[in-house]
């Protein structure tokens, strides 16, 4: 059975992942060009307003909801719940997914989307099948397809970013459903839109050219020139139908896989001239093979994530250097997060359910420090980094679950959430000098890794601040070379004594923000201590 597959192929790359992680994944220097060793025990950070790295897209704080799980069914959409609008969508969710702001979301896989008939899911919905998803073996009841999630888009005031089925999918099939979503009326698939009761167009403008396509354990896993070759027939056929949309082809799966970069390259000699971005996913893991279990390891894997990136671009760029083309692609960093303990077995097998609960990974403290750390490395690459979705949402390796009577907050959802709330305007290029500390098989890290915001709008700076040291408070100083900063409008912190801590339905706020005191500014000088282990937002006036 393909679940099988997936399974033995995942176990594999894990058990290589033990060998290539010493040396390829973690290797090298970490010290990046912005960051120096520091001496002694403080860590000098030089902000300068006229130092800007690049416009931030707020894209990059995207998120992800699959048809998997609980994501979708019982997560959004739960027709039967005292706590649903008329419309079947959870009131509390839509809440709180709209008070974060996330600016667009992907949908509808992952590696469902690879088996997907997306007319199964339009249309009445007395008529709509039930089928087997096979790639996470489970029921769908097609209740909740393309409309629903538009108007669940728009209810919670986000952008969709439209998966394409390119496993068994065609590209006529494609074009159709941009087709579907685009054009006004008068030809068939507009027309069946309409005839589904929605006039306007959605204007869909963000589209994913297929998943992980080059993963064994994709239905419809092809070799990277056949996906190439259909990716390009998807992008032209796509286009003929609204040459304005923005495109992303399927990059590698990530570094674990043996055809890394390798992938990218070939798909990209195929179709670099008719798509937009470049898509890449990871998840990090704090297990024996890749960490050892060493906290103080996993908390610098953000930087590998930096070179992830820093070796896609180089691959991008080489492709653009054979064309001879004017045009620069972005990447879409779509899938990324911590993902290891519900990563097999029943925690992935949806045994022919509905909404089943799968990948329910209880996030602890250190994983919300990591992520924090990952969205630092994510606002030092938006020069090309233009999208970026955490994976996923709701329920399924998710910062907020839910259950029949409400929801709560997984560590993680509050470093993703002061990207969501402070990130703002410009990312300013920083010097960093930190000390560090030393880490098996990769050197010398930094022990404080800072990312800061300016925005030219209202002149407010932003900055984030992840103290890797398990045991040792950091002093901080901030030379502001050409600005005194206003006053202090936040100053909050995620921090405690233990690493494995985490929140429960009985217990919600075991983690959570606790605030920090608002340093003071003197003589364009700003100092202040981080408790060890912790992630701290501060965001000042003009
Ligand atoms: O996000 C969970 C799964 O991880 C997605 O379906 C797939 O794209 C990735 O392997």
């Amino acid at each position: 059975m393909f679940f099988d597959d997936r399974r033995r192929f995942l176990r594999q790359a894990a058990n290589a992942g033990m060998a290539w992680g010493l040396t390829s994944l973690f290797g090298g220097s970490f010290l990046r060009g912005q960051t120096a060793p520091g001496s002694g025990d403080i860590a000098r950070v030089y902000l300068d307003s006229r130092r800007i790295m690049a416009p931030l897209d707020h894209n990059l704080f995207g998120s992800f909801l699959e048809h998997l799980g609980r994501a979708i069914y019982e997560g959004i959409f739960d027709p039967g719940s005292k706590l649903s609008d008329a419309s079947g969508f959870r009131k509390d969710v839509m809440e709180e997914v709209r008070r974060m702001g996330v600016p667009i979301i992907r949908y509808p896989g992952g590696n469902f989307v690879s088996g997907y008939n997306w007319l199964d899911g339009v249309g009445p919905k007395e008529t709509r099948p039930r089928v087997l998803d096979k790639a996470w073996n489970s029921i769908n009841t097609n209740q909740f397809g393309t409309n629903e999630f538009m108007a669940w888009c728009k209810a919670v005031h986000a952008e969709p970013l439209m998966g394409l089925n390119l496993g068994t999918g065609t590209p006529e099939e494609a074009a159709a459903l941009v087709e579907y979503c685009n054009l006004d009326q008068g030809t068939k698939w507009s027309d069946l839109r309409r005839k589904h009761g929605i006039t306007e167009p959605y204007r869909v403008k963000h589209w994913c050219l297929g998943n992980e396509m080059d993963g064994p354990w994709q239905i419809g896993h092809m070799t990277a020139t056949e996906y190439g070759i259909k990716a390009q027939d998807a992008a032209r056929q796509m286009r003929y139908v609204d040459p304005s949309l923005q495109l992303i082809a399927c990059g590698s799966s990530g570094p674990f896989m043996p055809t890394y970069l390798e992938w990218d390259r070939e798909v990209l000699e195929q179709c670099y001239e008719y798509v937009d971005g470049l898509s890449l996913h990871r998840y990090f893991t704090n297990t024996p093979q890749d960490t050892g279990g060493d906290s103080a390891k996993f908390l610098a894997m953000n930087l590998s994530m930096e070179r992830q990136i820093d070796e896609t671009v180089a691959v991008c760029d080489l492709v653009r250097g054979h064309k001879r083309s004017p045009k620069k692609l972005w990447l879409s960093f779509d899938e990324w997060n911590v993902w290891y303990r519900a990563r097999s077995g029943d925690a992935t097998n949806g045994h022919h359910q509905e909404a089943p609960h799968l990948l329910e990974e209880v996030y602890n403290l250190e994983d919300a420090l990591l992520v924090g750390g990952l969205v630092n490395s994510l606002l030092r690459h938006a020069d090309r980094v233009k999208v970026a979705c955490l994976a996923q949402l709701i329920n399924v390796i998710a910062p907020i679950m839910t259950n029949a009577n409400g929801l709560f907050r997984q560590t993680i959802y509050y470093p993703y959430n002061w990207g969501l709330q402070y990130a703002r305007g410009s990312v300013l290029n920083l010097l960093v000098e930190s000390p560090t500390y030393e880490v098996s098989n990769m050197g010398q890290v930094p022990s404080v890794d800072v990312a800061g915001t300016l925005n030219p709008q209202d002149g407010k700076v932003a900055l984030f601040i992840l103290n890797r040291e398990l045991s040792k408070p950091r002093v901080v100083e901030l030379n502001w070379q050409d600005k005194t900063p206003g006053q202090v409008l936040v100053s909050t912190t995620l921090t405690g004594a233990d690493l494995k801590a985490f929140n429960t339905f009985e217990t919600p706020e075991k983690v959570a923000p606790q605030a920090f005191a608002k340093p003071a500014t003197t003589n364009n000088r700003t100092r202040f201590e981080v408790p060890p282990r912790s992630y701290t937002a501060i965001q000042w006036s003009a």
